[in-house]
């Protein structure tokens, strides 16, 4: 389960987001009916589309075929096409599971020869996940990896190169001349969407991670938030706050949570915000807050800077690991702690902070029931259909990103594409 909990908020501050949510009804009804002119970019609003029974069965099968070979698999994919799959792997993947090693997201020669050097010794796979194949890193490291594999495996490689793309693109028709095992990355749905598809859930089943369990959890969270109504919604009321708030002036949300299994996440968050609603001059700018670390950093800023953050906390309920303080003979001032588990200390920091800061910001937590891959796929859809309204409210296209498109025409330039 997800609850939102909106922190010291002031009457004035009830009103007026329930002004929005009445104001905005029609938004939330043509979202949850999905949208001809998106119907490019929807195919990810009903999970059952790329994640139904037989999909999830053939991914299954295959990546047990991959873990009794490999040592390590290699995702090679940028933003939406390696996010969603390493902010689960990174904080759930099972012990002994092969390792998941990343490329295709950066073109440093010194960052590509440390990818390389963890290849060494082991029995590879490679996916190379793509929905444009003309994007530079993950075509760049594909042909370094290939190579690699044909080096290493000469007639065999083909059997261990996987490649993820658009059926009719240049990627598939790679696959077929040389023999790659090709799957089919969804045309109707952007990278940042692709959580719950071939895109996502291939790296997460190699890796151990239970992907009926987390694409229930996306088809959960999709009935509820299109059952509940307008007023009791989840999603629609996080909408709603977020773009209240962005009317306040707030244009920074930050995204906190004590428990550092989050980090990639944030990665996954970011995007999806970031490249869904930063457009046309407007939007509001996503950025992680990794705590309690930070709060010896940037927290001075949230306290005490310019006021244009608002918080949105992670805040995982169900405990999922315990260490207690033992007492120590020896005197160092901590003797306050004895007895008491990390688990309570951590969660006396969270509740700490949420009363400092939300005596200065806007503050919301949204409670995740358990740290698990059933979570994670409620997390991914609520965010995804949340973002959705978000950007309609602001009056912005959810799916494009034309503004990506600027820097790669320089840089095709430079390089004499
Ligand atoms: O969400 C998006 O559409 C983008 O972030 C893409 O995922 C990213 O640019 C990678 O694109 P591609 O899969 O075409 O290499």
């Amino acid at each position: 389960m997800l609850n939102l909990i909106i922190h010291n908020q002031s009457e004035e501050q009830k009103q007026a987001v329930e002004g929005i949510m009445k104001s905005k009804e029609s938004v939330f009804n043509e979202a949850k009916a999905g949208e001809k002119c998106y119907a490019d970019s929807q195919g990810w609003l009903d999970t059952e589309e790329w994640a139904d029974d037989a999909k999830l069965k053939h991914l299954e099968e295959f990546a047990k075929e991959i873990r009794a070979n490999a040592d390590a698999f290699v995702l090679i994919g940028v933003g939406g096409s390696n996010n969603a799959a390493r902010s689960v792997v990174e904080a759930l993947r099972e012990d002994g599971a092969p390792e998941i090693i990343y490329a295709g997201n950066t073109l440093s020669p010194d960052a590509l020869n440390r990818m390389m050097k963890k290849l060494e010794g082991k029995s590879i796979y490679i996916d190379c996940i793509a929905k444009n194949f003309e994007t530079l890193e993950p075509g760049s490291s594909f042909r370094i990896l290939r190579q690699y594999m044909e080096k290493t495996y000469g007639e065999e490689a083909h059997k261990r190169i996987i490649a993820t793309g658009t059926i009719g693109s240049s990627l598939e028709e790679l696959c077929t001349k040389y023999g790659y095992t090709f799957l089919e990355f969804p045309l109707n749905v952007g990278g940042r969407y692709t959580a719950m598809t071939n895109v996502g859930l291939l790296p997460m089943a190699v890796a151990g991670i239970d992907i009926r369990a987390l694409v229930q959890g996306a088809k959960d969270m999709q009935k509820r938030v299109h059952e509940e109504s307008a007023e009791n919604n989840i999603a629609y009321q996080y909408a709603c706050l977020r773009n209240l708030y962005y009317q306040e002036g707030y244009r920074v949300e930050m995204l906190s949570s004590f428990e550092p299994q989050f980090r990639f996440f944030y990665k996954w968050w970011i995007q999806l915000f970031a490249e869904s609603e930063g457009k046309e001059n407007k939007g509001i700018f996503p950025v992680a807050g990794e705590f309690s670390e930070e709060l010896h950093s940037v927290g001075q800023f949230i306290q005490d800077g310019s006021p244009i953050i608002f918080e949105t906390f992670l805040d995982v309920t169900k405990q999922n690991s315990s260490l207690i303080v033992a007492p120590d003979e020896k005197e160092d001032y901590f003797n306050y702690l004895d007895g008491k588990d990390f688990w309570e200390i951590n969660k006396a920091a969270y509740h700490a902070t949420v009363t400092a800061h939300s005596k200065k910001l806007p503050c919301l937590t949204i409670e995740v029931g358990e740290l698990d891959a059933y979570h994670f796929g409620q997390l991914f859809y609520f965010f995804q259909f949340a973002c959705y309204l978000s950007c309609k409210i602001m009056g912005v296209n959810a799916f494009d990103q034309p503004g990506v498109e600027a820097y790669k025409k320089w840089m095709f330039e430079a390089l004499g594409k």
